[in-house]
């Protein structure tokens, strides 16, 4: 799936640089649940803890669906509105992004994977035999180059892959059994969260956090996360991450808007996951995938507009919403990055870049981060 090898910039990057961060952060309000739904539900969701229900009545199922409606709840009851991007990768939604993955107009992820495939052996060279636990894995591919290089130069290596869809996470042990019997798979079925608590029992470990999926998260998340990922890593530990550095708005709205439609496809599928799950009975053919660069944000921002009024239902809840003809619903931020600001932002995480390695255009890059 790599483009040919593209020439490496194997560059050691000085941490000093200023610590300006930009301002495009995003609030995240919350709105009180009791002013979303009816009361007889109320007392239902106040059970509910990062979307776990404690009725007894209730199982890992129900629980999903609920903690799906609940988003789609809450984030519709947000200014402007949005959905949480996670409920984008059911299993079709993974299915969809990988083709979005294979399009000619994505060049993340395949320049990432040249990149990995011309660095993994000196990364494995610098970290030692680590384990390696990986947010997002989705089907894995890209990890397979990193695994080969740890089992080359150790014999076996070991593999933590976290992902919330269980479809991904099964093709990807098919797949890892099949190439690399070498590698100990050992998966999450879950969030980021499910697995910071078992990082110290794997240290020494790298955590691979690729496919520029940091952008997804706004500031707030961000800052969290790296605090989490700081605070479960241990002095020596490393972290693998890939970022997308790309500039140019004519390439980056192109592969936001695939000729192929499968970033459409994509966009809408988490409304017909909402039809499947909550009972919404919305109208596909009026909903209409949108997708545009803010390049003073450097951002792409991702909706799904809708070409009619519709009412959402949200049967769980028992509860709808209207959406008015025009309106956009956020669906997705991919934030971009300058490593001149991203490289002293981690470092105030304690994450100093030991290694970066980048595409010759200078559209993607890897950052080997070591806790220190
Ligand atoms: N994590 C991907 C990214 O930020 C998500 C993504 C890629 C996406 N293409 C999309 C989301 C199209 C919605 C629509 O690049």
């Amino acid at each position: 799936m790599t483009g040919g090898r593209e020439t490496m910039t194997d560059q050691t990057v000085v941490t000093s640089a200023s610590l300006g961060l930009s301002d495009d952060a995003i609030s995240a309000s919350v709105v009180p649940i009791d002013s979303l739904v009816h009361p007889h539900v109320v007392r239902r969701l106040a059970g509910l803890s990062s979307g776990r229900a404690t009725s007894a009545a209730s199982s890992p199922e129900a629980d999903a669906t609920m903690e799906f409606a609940v988003s789609v709840a809450r984030g519709l009851s947000d200014h402007p509105r949005r959905l949480e991007s996670r409920f984008l990768y059911d299993a079709q939604g993974s299915d969809l992004f990988e083709r979005i993955c294979e399009q000619p107009e994505y060049y993340l992820t395949r320049t990432e994977a040249s990149i990995l495939s011309a660095a993994a052996s000196d990364i494995a060279e610098k970290t030692g035999d680590v384990a390696l636990v990986e947010l997002g894995s989705g089907s894995s591919i890209k990890t397979r180059l990193l695994l080969d290089a740890y089992v080359e130069r150790f014999g076996s290596a070991r593999y933590t892959p976290v992902d919330v869809s269980s479809s991904a996470l099964s093709v990807a042990e098919t797949e890892i059994a099949a190439h690399c019997p070498q590698v100990d798979f050992d998966s999450v079925h879950g969030t980021y969260d499910d697995v910071f608590p078992r990082l110290e029992a794997l240290s020494p470990c790298m955590l691979l956090f690729l496919g520029s999926t940091v952008g997804n998260l706004d500031h707030v998340e961000t800052a969290a996360f790296w605090s989490r990922v700081a605070t479960h890593l241990k002095p020596g530990d490393f972290c693998l991450l890939g970022v997308d550095t790309g500039e140019d708005p004519d390439v980056l709205h192109a592969a936001y808007n695939d000729a192929a439609g499968h970033s459409a496809a994509f966009t809408c599928n988490v409304f017909a996951r909402m039809n499947r799950e909550l009972g919404s009975s919305l109208d596909m053919d009026a909903i209409d995938h949108v997708a545009r660069y803010v390049p003073h944000l450097r951002r792409v921002e991702i909706f799904g507009r809708f070409l009619k009024d519709q009412d959402i239902e949200i049967e769980p809840l028992g509860h709808t919403l209207r959406v008015s003809r025009g309106e956009m619903i956020l669906t997705e931020v991919s934030r971009k990055f300058r490593l001149r600001q991203l490289v002293p932002y981690l470092c105030t995480f304690g994450l100093v870049a030991r290694h970066v390695y980048a595409d010759r255009d200078r559209r993607v890059a890897v950052l080997l981060l070591e806790r220190t």
